[in-house]
């Protein structure tokens, strides 16, 4: 089946990757280019999963465990895929998330320790069939993205001169961050064909090029103008 002609794009690793800068760069140069395209984000990119991001992240849902969060990014994942991904993707918009289920699959299912069957279940219903045509992953040792992550919250915020706090998961260990960053490379060399890891430490204007191409071969190969959104079988 097919969503549309839309190309569905997504965008993984840890964190202080650089994802956000590069999505914005690339967002950029296919506009240039005059194609349509759409950024996004999860948890949020929709009115409802963003009314669901500031619980998940500031920690309010921490206490009442990790299947209650795996619930609540599901939930979020469904609202956002049905108000914004799909319809898009049937207009023929390119649409690019800043995250998607391979962050429910690691940050929940490998380092939550939540058994597959439960993840699979929730990704199932979440994405009812709207599966990224091409995933990107950044890839970085965790301790060089946890230093600019913390570097950029000790940094007081342009406009309010506030610093930024560090979000739930920001906060934990160097250790699961590291269990992440091979979780990522694990789905990765599962998934060859969706999957693209780029090495995040290299210099933006390489990484921007390199995601460029990676997304104009998948344009390419999806009839050049991004046709095929892809819709996993139920
Ligand atoms: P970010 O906007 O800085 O990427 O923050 C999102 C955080 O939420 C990040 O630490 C990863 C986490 N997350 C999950 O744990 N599961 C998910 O399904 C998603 C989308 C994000």
């Amino acid at each position: 089946m097919t969503v549309g002609s839309g190309l569905f794009v997504t965008f993984e690793g840890g964190e202080g990757a650089g994802k956000s800068t590069q999505i914005r760069l690339l967002a950029d140069a296919l506009r240039q280019a005059g194609r349509p395209v759409l950024t996004t984000r999860e948890p949020g990119g929709s009115p409802g999963a963003e009314a669901t991001r500031h619980v998940l992240l500031s920690g309010a849902a921490q206490p009442f465990g990790t299947r209650m969060e795996a619930i609540l990014f599901a939930a979020a994942r469904s609202d956002h895929v049905e108000e914004v991904i799909r319809p898009a993707l049937a207009q023929g918009t390119i649409v690019l998330c800043d995250r998607f289920l391979d962050s429910s699959r690691v940050y929940q299912g490998v380092t939550g320790n939540l058994e597959p069957p439960f993840i699979e279940a929730l990704e199932r219903v979440a994405i009812n069939g709207v599966m990224p045509d091409c995933t990107i992953i950044f890839d970085l040792p965790a301790s060089v993205g946890l230093e600019r992550v913390r570097r950029r919250a000790a940094t007081p915020d342009a406009q309010t001169g506030e610093e930024v706090e560090l979000d739930r998961f920001e906060k934990e260990e160097l250790d699961t961050h590291e269990k992440r960053r091979e979780a990522f490379l694990d789905i990765a060399a599962a998934d060859p064909r969706r999957c693209h890891v780029i090495d995040a430490a290299a210099q933006p204007d390489a990484i921007a090029a390199s995601v460029l191409s990676i997304v104009e071969a998948a344009l390419e190969s999806h009839g050049g103008n991004g046709h095929g959104g892809s819709e996993a079988a139920q």
